[in-house]
């Protein structure tokens, strides 16, 4: 009798543990109005795929990373293209690259920044322990950045040639929603350029989603931001170190950088082969102390994949550019090396990709 009760109330017990589980990923993944999932999971294959070094490849949207979720939708819906690349900058000089696209889902311009080519991940990622907050936020009172990430942006070739892809596509598409994001370094320019579209390009719907970013700016700083571009998802990996990154010091809240929201945080619950994926919704304080600030950051690994996405080059330490020939003829390179591929939305992208096919360039377009 004692027995069969005991096995009752452990079954009872088991089953409510379980459900609790169940419930704690249903609550997690579909309840907020800012976090879409399936979004996310789109989002992230085009910051993976901004890391690539091919140009043609990417101009004409045959990447290796371009195949995905695009590809898929491309068959089942008979589109000649899920994405679409207007304009493609690599800022030679400082080993950066950007892209600016029109996506059919979500049906949006797509912006997306590389993260940094250093030649060794783990040097780029001991040298954020050191960075200062030294920039003022032009207009901002008291709001400080880090100068190098800011510049990143601002004092590149990246800004203009975004700017004219995004006067461009307006031409063409209207007043479209805007979707910006990177990951890592990436990640922290993406978050400078949806603010820039926000202040000083007047853009209406702009949505930022960022992959492992560090921390780019102050507490007020993060205030102005969040307010500003509040359509902003800082998703973050198990034990990401970069996220952590420049540290937070609790004790000095003038000094220390503060993550803007709003992050989620993705992680692993249970043991064994009972481990299933949690994707925790965080507070609205940039730095809630329930998400990726209650585990160290120790992790690389965790850096370089989200979402089951491959984020990085897998070369590090090459700002390598490959180039079909004919390619040039849509490029033009400005007196410091630094190349812009630019396509006219309205022209028909067929045409182009039987040019570079000439070349024996594989190509999927009808
Ligand atoms: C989430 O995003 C997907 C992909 O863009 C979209 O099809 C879906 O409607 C979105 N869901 C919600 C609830 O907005
Ligand atoms: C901005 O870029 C120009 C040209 O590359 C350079 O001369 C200048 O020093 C940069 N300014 C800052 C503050 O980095």
């Amino acid at each position: 009798m004692g027995k069969t009760r005991w096995f009752i109330l452990a079954t009872c017990l088991c089953l409510i543990a379980f459900s609790d589980g169940r419930e704690l990923k249903a609550q997690h993944t579909n309840r907020h109005p800012l976090y879409n999932h399936t979004l996310a999971t789109i989002i992230v294959q085009y910051a993976s795929a901004v890391y690539l070094s091919d140009l043609t490849e990417l101009l004409t949207w045959t990447c290796s990373r371009c195949n995905g979720l695009t590809e898929v939708l491309r068959i089942i819906l008979k589109w000649k293209q899920g994405f679409e690349v207007i304009e493609l900058v690599v800022d030679v000089e400082h080993c950066l690259q950007g892209f600016v696209g029109i996506a059919k889902d979500p049906d949006a311009i797509i912006i997306a920044f590389r993260g940094t080519q250093e030649s060794s991940i783990q040097n780029w990622i001991e040298d954020l322990f050191w960075k200062q907050l030294d920039l003022n936020y032009p207009g901002m009172t008291d709001a400080m950045v880090h100068r190098g990430f800011y510049y990143a942006y601002h004092n590149t070739t990246l800004r203009p040639a975004i700017v004219n892809a995004l006067e461009r596509a307006k031409k063409n598409y209207g007043d479209t929603k805007i979707i910006v994001t990177g990951h890592s370094m990436g990640g922290a320019m993406a978050s400078f350029c949806g603010l820039d579209l926000k202040v000083n390009l007047n853009a209406q719907d702009v949505q930022v989603m960022t992959f492992g970013q560090p921390r780019v700016g102050n507490a007020v700083f993060a205030s102005y931001y969040s307010k500003l571009v509040p359509n902003t998802i800082r998703v973050t990996n198990g034990h990401d170190m970069v996220p952590h990154l420049p540290p937070y010091y609790y004790y000095f809240p003038k000094k220390t950088y503060h993550h803007f929201p709003r992050e989620v945080w993705l992680y692993n619950i249970g043991l064994g082969s009972l481990v299933y994926r949690v994707e925790k919704i965080c507070d609205g304080s940039g730095e809630d102390p329930s998400c990726s600030r209650s585990v160290s950051g120790n992790s690389i690994s965790d850096h370089l994949v989200y979402y089951g996405v491959e984020m990085g080059s897998g070369e590090p330490g090459t700002c390598r550019i490959v180039m079909n020939p004919q390619a040039s003829d849509h490029s033009i390179r400005d007196s410091r090396g630094n190349i812009l591929l630019s396509r006219d939305p309205a022209s028909p992208l067929k045409e182009l990709s039987s040019k570079f096919d000439n070349e024996g360039k594989r190509v999927s377009v009808e």
